[in-house]
């Protein structure tokens, strides 16, 4: 049974159908900056894998301080265009970007859901809650700036993993993994001719994380992993925790496991306990910075 206050709170579904929630782009501040991103963003709506012709998906990604923080990042001249959806996941979106230099990865996280967007109105002028939804994005930002310090430290150690280049806010751009035709599949997607030594790679990817970059990745699995010229590279760090962290042990046995689990299911036995032994204990190679892409 609901508490009876929750009667009235207001349909999240009904606030965004109903609610003008595009007024402050025809603010003139606004404006040209809308339309200038928009210019940019030709193409990305209703094109590629996704269906982007709703304008509520749109809303989700798209937020006033994304497109400022979007807007920033053009001014500078640091992204050009956005070209087309990557992927869209729980947290983040990422698109596909141009710059003079090349290719990007441009991901964007989420700042808050649609239905805590839909009841921040309700919120924002409570005095109860103030301040709720700035922590909220507070919180997001911060997430994004450790990813950023996640993938240089990896990269410092030489691991295959996108350069991040740029973070503001909510934004993340970093290098693009892929041809010019397509993003690189993920190691799930694809059947490698020889799985026994790409494990004994990724093993070494996670001993280099753990006793070099003192770092347990968290998250590492075949959807966290792209093929790319021949070789594995590690994406999406932002819940790597330093090797201190209560919890640590606990993830990388969780991200051996889980690496375990994608070779046994290629027809092999291998025990998570060995698997363990090796990223703990076994030898790391001293690589030099990964200045691929530079
Ligand atoms: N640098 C990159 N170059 C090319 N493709 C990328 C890059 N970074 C991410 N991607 C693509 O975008 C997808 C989502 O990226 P990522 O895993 O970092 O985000 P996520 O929101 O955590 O996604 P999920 O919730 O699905 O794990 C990846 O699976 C990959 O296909
Ligand atoms: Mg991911």
């Amino acid at each position: 049974m609901p508490l009876e206050e929750d009667w009235d709170l207001p349909d999240p579904d009904e606030i965004m159908r109903s609610e003008s929630k595009h007024e402050w782009i025809s603010e003139p501040r606004y404006k040209k900056m809308f339309d200038d991103i928009e210019d940019a963003l030709q193409g990305v709506m209703g094109r590629g894998k996704f269906e982007w012709v709703d304008r509520r998906v749109f809303d989700q990604v798209f937020d006033r301080s994304t497109l400022l923080a979007l807007h920033k990042l053009m001014q500078q001249e640091n992204i050009e265009t956005i070209d087309y959806p990557i992927a869209r996941g729980k947290e983040a979106h990422v698109f596909r970007a141009s710059s003079q230099k090349g290719p990007l990865a441009v991901k964007i996280f989420h700042t808050t859901n649609a239905v805590f967007k839909g009841l921040a109105k309700y919120i924002d002028g409570d005095p109860r809650f103030s301040g709720l939804s700035r922590r909220h994005r507070e919180l997001v930002n911060i997430w994004v700036r450790k990813e950023f310090r996640n993938l240089k430290r990896m990269r410092k150690s030489g691991l295959r993993v996108p350069e991040p280049m740029f973070n503001l806010k909510n934004v993340l751009v970093m290098e693009f993994i892929g041809d010019e035709d397509s993003p690189s599949p993920r190691l799930k997607d694809i059947d490698v001719e020889n799985p026994l030594s790409v494990f004994e790679d990724l093993l070494e990817i996670a001993a280099v994380i753990w006793q070099t970059c003192d770092l347990v990745h968290a998250d590492l699995s075949e959807y966290n992993i792209l093929w790319y010229d021949e070789y594995p590279w590690v994406i999406d760090a932002g819940q790597a925790v330093t090797t201190r962290h209560p919890n640590a042990k606990e993830f990388l046995v969780r991200d051996v496991t889980r690496l375990t689990d994608w070779i046994n299911r290629k027809g092999y036995e291998i025990q998570v306990a060995d698997s363990l032994v090796r990223v703990l204990d076994g030898p790391v190679p001293n690589l030099s910075e990964n200045s691929s892409g530079d």
